[in-house]
């Protein structure tokens, strides 16, 4: 099997000023006592900046929480994928669950944003999951399959290595309810097995699956031992310096 480094990521969603973003990325460098894992954070689009600023040259990373598909033009609001690399990110979520639901974000928004995450030189951050309801009557493979099969549609099997997917089951996001280690493992295997299918064996084996949704230092460790679980992508937990560093210390 294809040893792939851990990612451990903090989602700020819309949390933290400019001035407590800095204050807490520099709690997390200071705190971290590891070099054998990746550590990212992303914080909203005003303390990007800054934050990558107050990084440079630690082991933290920084990416964008979304980008948009144009790098520059009349899209008054938006902020491009150039925009984000030159603040220093290096990393972008992509069609995060929050995104489609308030935000009328679809399979093909998020293809367009992979492709321009890829034409900017960032790492693009694919986040797929389903409903409690769509779990519950059989359909959580086909709606993994339909948002992958999406997104995906324009990527080439040389760029597909080095994607990041996020299996984040909505059920789980903000709830407290975890998906249970096996139930992680498991949709992470489906997924595996689909990018195998579609791409080929070699990129399946060496790209990272995230786990997300009520990840806490106290079933960080469960999830990270999973041997399909590359890595978690954390929302509340991710805004406390030492909840943080606990999940990130976990194993
Ligand atoms: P919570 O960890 O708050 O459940 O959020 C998960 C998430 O949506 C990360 O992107």
């Amino acid at each position: 099997m294809a040893l792939r480094r851990k990612l451990i990521a903090g989602n700020w969603k819309l949390h933290k000023t400019v001035e407590e973003s800095l204050e807490l990325a520099g709690q997390l460098s200071a705190g971290l006592k590891r070099d054998d894992l990746d550590v990212l954070v992303c914080p909203t689009f005003p303390a990007l900046f800054p934050v990558a600023q107050r990084l440079k040259g630690t082991a933290v990373k920084v990416g964008a929480q979304n980008l948009f598909w144009e790098d520059q033009g009349a899209f008054t609001g938006e902020v491009s994928g150039p925009m984000i690399k030159a603040a220093g990110a290096i990393y972008a979520l992509v069609g995060h669950s929050e995104r489609r639901l308030h935000f009328a974000e679809s399979e093909k928004t998020a293809a367009l944003r992979v492709a321009a995450a890829w034409r900017s030189g960032l790492t693009p951050i694919l986040c797929v999951g389903e409903l409690l309801q769509e779990r519950e009557t059989g359909r959580m493979e086909g709606v993994l399959e339909s948002q992958l099969a999406g997104a995906l549609a324009g990527v080439s099997t040389a760029q597909a290595g080095g994607l990041v997917i996020a299996y984040e089951p909505v059920w789980a996001i903000g709830t407290g309810k975890t998906a249970s280690d096996a139930q992680a493992n498991e949709a992470h295997a489906y997924i595996r097995g689909w990018l195998s299918y579609r791409f080929d064996k070699h990129v399946a084996e060496s790209l990272k699956i995230l786990y997300g949704g009520s990840v806490k230092p106290a079933n960080a460790a469960g999830l990270l031992n999973q041997s399909e679980v590359d890595g978690v992508l954390v929302g509340g937990a991710s805004l406390d310096a030492s909840s943080f560093l606990g999940i990130i210390h976990a194993i």
